[in-house]
């Protein structure tokens, strides 16, 4: 591996949803102090880099993603402090700290929006998107919000404008195009590097250009919200200000974009010529089947958008606002096993969302216990760390109802197991550190039976060699060539360390070392 290889690109990121992962104070919520008592588990783990969603002060609106001051942590997860003391033991494991940047809309409550709202002349009113509604009353455009899907665009009695969310109503979009909003922004960064984090994950980074004209989507189209639609040519000049921004501090600090986007070659170009993001989000193969042939697909096309542009791919299979992929995946625990030697082995840096080394399934939540506005909260049920109920959340019950064999799939269940889905991430994990072929290395998509992917992962300058066959199927499918390999990892029980039989089977994977 080059020696200049930035550590964003070996890395294993691993997300944190601060209210789910660990509560330190039995209010019920996880929080920062909380996270750091569990440092010793994710180092074991072996990842590299903790992405923390926010918990920055927010009323909650969209838990976190409402942020009404950018500088300072929401009582309900700790203090500055807190952070700290996360972020120095964090870095004492050799882990790095991404946090969480919502730089699209703050909280009606910030006080830039209070001052925004108060009056048509005051100095932040141009700070957010204000305009007429049309003669009849109507909204100055066609764009529909997130989660409600009513139009973007609330009335302000108080001054008789409407202003423009593209999320709920009390997520007001920042004007971007305002040079003020853009240094006061810079400034929020700013605060967190001098506070020593490694990078931001950017949260709908892509909304930030918006066009000038606001006109209308597409008629066809606009029964969709115009999150996914805004693709401008004026958030690139922006992301550009944002790569000098972080370059000025040292190159060592990553920004990597949740770019809204469904096409890959739309996500591309925000990586820009090397001066925009350093990785974006692809979400096109989270919302892919378990399907061999398609996934193939949405690899060999991450490839040709991402390599003739020199661009580091990513992928990620859960996160905190799509159903778990064990869930997606119909719930097998072989499928979810199989997907994680997937994920670990392709070319680009894995994000792994707390809970899937776990083998966690979504929550069932009870009509009576939802809280989401975005129906999200099957996928954000709490961390059980201890086999016994509450698992290791003492004091109030979690915000979220348990999701399905918490006891069971519990950290303390599934350390004493060896053969658990938690130790074979483990493994994967190391498995992947030792190989410069699977840290850096290229990949070529091989031929294979239906229902299989194979590929192998080669790192030229020291012949280093893995090659993966995952699969997909549900029956046992018999293999040629790869008799002399030794598997590394398998998913299915048995096997590790002995040369490779030459069946895989059903919904199962092997990594093979050569
Ligand atoms: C992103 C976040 C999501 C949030 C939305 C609005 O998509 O991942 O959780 O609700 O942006 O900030």
């Amino acid at each position: 591996m080059h020696p200049d290889t930035p550590w964003w690109k070996t890395a294993v990121a691993y997300q944190i949803y601060p209210r789910s992962f660990a509560d330190s104070n039995a209010d019920g919520v996880g929080d920062l102090e909380g996270i750091r008592r569990h440092l010793d588990y994710l180092a074991w783990l072996g990842v590299d880099a903790l992405w923390i969603s926010p918990f920055y002060r927010s009323p909650m609106a969209d838990f976190g993603y409402d942020v009404s001051d950018y500088c300072d942590v929401d009582p309900l997860f700790g203090t500055l402090d807190d952070f700290d003391r996360l972020v120095a033991d964090a870095h004492g494991r050799g882990m790095k700290v991404i946090v969480d940047w919502v730089p699209n809309h703050t909280s009606d409550q910030h006080a830039w929006f209070r001052e925004s709202r108060a009056t048509r002349d005051n100095a932040k009113r141009d700070w957010y998107i204000w305009r007429d509604a049309k003669p009849g009353g109507s909204p100055p455009n066609n764009w529909i919000s997130s989660f409600t899907f009513e139009p973007a665009w609330t009335l302000d009695d108080r001054t008789g404008q409407m202003y423009l969310h593209c999320f709920l109503e009390e997520q007001p979009d920042l004007n971007w195009q305002n040079p003020e909003v853009v240094a006061a922004m810079h400034d929020t960064l700013r605060f967190w590097l001098d506070r020593g984090v490694d990078g931001f994950r950017m949260d709908v980074i892509h909304l930030i250009g918006k066009d000038p004209t606001l006109a209308d989507d597409p008629a066809d189209l606009a029964a969709l919200s115009h999150v996914p639609l805004n693709n401008r040519p004026e958030t690139h000049e922006l992301l550009r200000g944002l790569r000098t921004l972080l370059d000025s501090y040292n190159a060592d600090r990553v920004a990597v974009g949740e770019v809204y986007l469904l096409d890959t070659k739309l996500v591309a170009e925000h990586y820009g010529h090397g001066d925009e993001l350093h990785l974006n989000f692809n979400f096109p193969p989270l919302y892919t089947a378990w399907d061999a042939a398609k996934w193939r697909k949405q690899i060999e096309r991450a490839a040709r958008e991402l390599d003739p542009i020199d661009a580091w791919p990513t992928w990620v299979l859960s996160n905190h606002d799509n159903a778990r992929h064990r869930t997606r995946y119909g719930g097998s625990e072989a499928r979810a096993r199989a997907a994680a030697l997937l994920l670990l082995t392709l070319r680009g840096t894995p994000f792994l969302y707390a809970g899937e080394e776990l083998g966690l399934e979504d929550a069932d939540v009870p009509p009576g216990r939802t809280v989401d506005p975005g129906g999200r909260d099957g996928c954000r049920a709490p961390i059980p760390w201890t086999a016994d109920a509450p698992h290791g959340w003492e004091g109030a019950e979690p915000w979220l109802p348990w999701s399905p064999c918490s006891g069971e799939r519990s950290v303390e269940s599934l350390l004493a197991d060896e053969s658990s889905i938690l130790h074979l991430y483990r493994r994967l994990i190391s498995a992947r550190k030792e190989s410069p072929a699977l840290l850096t290395g290229g990949i070529e998509l091989l031929d294979a039976p239906r229902g299989v992917l194979a590929f192998s992962r080669r790192d030229v300058a020291t012949a280093d060699l893995r090659t993966v066959l995952v699969n997909f199927a549900d029956e046992t499918i018999d293999l040629e060539g790869f008799g002399s390999c030794e598997v590394v990892v398998s998913t299915a029980p048995g096997g590790e360390g002995a040369r490779f039989t030459g069946t895989v089977s059903g919904a199962s994977g092997v990594l093979l070392r050569g």
